[in-house]
């Protein structure tokens, strides 16, 4: 491609060390397309005939098909995607071929590319996203009764329901589209037109090609980038995604870990279906969560995309430098491992069932309700933190005679606090517990039928 310039060619080494053809190959669509839409602005600005056009697209064409049907013959001396391209079109076509790459470089194509694929790719993450919410509100709405108890430092606190749990992930994964949805906005600008660094010379028109290969606003608008400087330099909708699929996957490893407790025999609050579960080679009893410990574990290589993209773009003089070569194999990671975690955990969950007996003899631990029983103290007068030293000792009390906190007698409440009257055990009941949580983001179980119809209808 640069042969005028040089006497030696390219060492094997440099060659085999610089390629990026073996993995940025994936991004044949999307550069094909870009070819395409660049040609044909090429034609409103006078620089192409129709006729060549026309070769020029039947030939990038019939180029998709070779590499769809694995037919493609990749070359490393071409070192990438974009030049292999461009060489197989120029041998089948001839001068057409060699005029493609007037009024562009390898910097704004790339960067067009990749912005292309990203926006693809958050489409597809949110669908797997989507039907993951369906799922999990599925599995809410059928298990509103099913009360187990909530944790905090993992030691049991207080009561909430299994459809209160699962909608707290319901929560995590939306505001994980709104991070997607913001990632696909920031790649939604046209580099094409900012040529290696400083545009071109010639008359092409930018916003032609941004509208013909869909960066557009909501109103059909083209959208192109402002400084050609930043466009062939930037890698933030990258990195963005990156750290979009690296929040997710802290979410679903926190989903994971909950379900490898829950299918301890310790908790045996859930079975995981028999097609998730593995057994061992050694113990025949063994039913052991491995896609869920799986799932736990891609959190580090989530991660591990997303240091790399800070780390790589970290101090990078501007514009263009070849560093930036090596952001795709965390991006093309990120994506994948992303969409297929988003759908082991949702096939997982599908096949989910809980235990309602055991997670109900979990929950039902009176002293659960011990704050309950200080808000109680608290309805007849005392400040919350008195009221919460006299249930302390009544706790204390309970723990001392070995009985449940409703089991202590009235007697020895009274010498707890003299507070407790009359009608203090009538806080422990579940059902009265839940009933007087109804507020909004409360596990009570109408609050609770309120956001499972609120995500239905968004999830329509
Ligand atoms: N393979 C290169 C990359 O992915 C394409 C851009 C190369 N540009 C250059 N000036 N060498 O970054």
């Amino acid at each position: 491609m640069w042969k005028g310039r040089f006497s030696k060619a390219t060492a094997d080494l440099v060659q085999q060390y610089g390629e990026s053809i073996s993995y940025d190959w994936r991004l044949y669509k999307h550069d094909i397309a870009g070819s395409i839409a660049h040609a044909r602005a090429q034609v409103s600005a006078k620089l192409l005939s129709s006729d060549e056009f026309a070769a020029i697209e039947k030939g990038l064409r019939e180029i998709e098909k070779e590499i769809e049907a694995g037919e493609f013959n990749f070359s490393i001396e071409l070192e990438d995607i974009h030049m292999n391209i461009e060489s197989a079109l120029t041998e089948r076509i001839g001068a057409p071929g060699a005029k493609l790459h007037t009024a562009r470089s390898r910097n704004d194509q790339v960067a067009t590319d990749v912005r292309l694929w990203i926006k693809d790719q958050c489409d597809a993450a949110d669908a797997a996203l989507v039907s993951l919410l369906k799922t999990l509100v599925k599995l809410a709405a059928a298990n509103a009764d099913v009360i187990l108890p909530g944790y905090t430092h993992l030691q049991r606190a207080q009561p909430v329901s299994a459809a209160h749990h699962l909608l707290a992930y319901a929560e995590m994964f939306g505001r994980d589209r709104t991070r997607l949805a913001a990632a696909k906005a920031s790649a939604n600008w046209c580099p094409l037109g900012s040529g290696a660094i400083a545009g071109t010379t010639l008359p092409i028109r930018r916003e032609v090609t941004a509208k013909l290969l869909g960066f557009v606003d909501a109103k059909g608008r083209p959208q192109v980038t402002r400084n050609s400087m930043d466009a062939v330099a930037d890698r933030d909708p990258t990195t963005e995604f990156c750290f979009a699929a690296a929040l997710c996957g802290v979410h679903l490893s926190r989903l994971a870990e909950d379900m490898v407790l829950w299918s301890s025999a310790e908790f045996g609050f859930a079975r995981m279906p028999d097609e998730f579960s593995t057994g061992s080679s050694l113990m025949p009893q063994k039913r052991n969560p491995d896609s869920m410990e799986l799932l736990r574990g891609k959190a580090a290589r989530f991660q591990a995309s997303l240091t790399h993209l800070l780390t790589l773009t970290k101090g990078l003089p501007l514009t263009y430098n070849r560093d930036l070569q090596d952001d795709k194999p965390p991006l093309f990671d990120a994506a994948d491992q992303l969409i297929l975690s988003v759908a082991v955990a949702d096939a997982t969950l599908a096949g989910t069932k809980f235990h309602k007996a055991r997670c109900l003899a979990a929950a039902s631990d009176p002293a659960l309700l011990a704050t309950d029983l200080a808000d109680w103290l608290v309805r007849k007068g005392m400040p919350f933190r008195h009221a919460h030293h006299a249930v302390g000792r009544l706790v204390a009390l309970a723990e001392k005679s070995g009985v449940p906190l409703d089991k202590v007698s009235d007697e020895a409440a009274l010498t707890a606090d003299k507070a407790f009257t009359k009608g203090w055990r009538e806080v422990f009941s579940l059902k009265r517990g839940f009933a007087a949580r109804e507020n909004t983001g409360m596990p009570g179980p109408k609050a609770v039928a309120r956001e499972i119809a609120r995500w239905k209808q968004s999830l329509r």
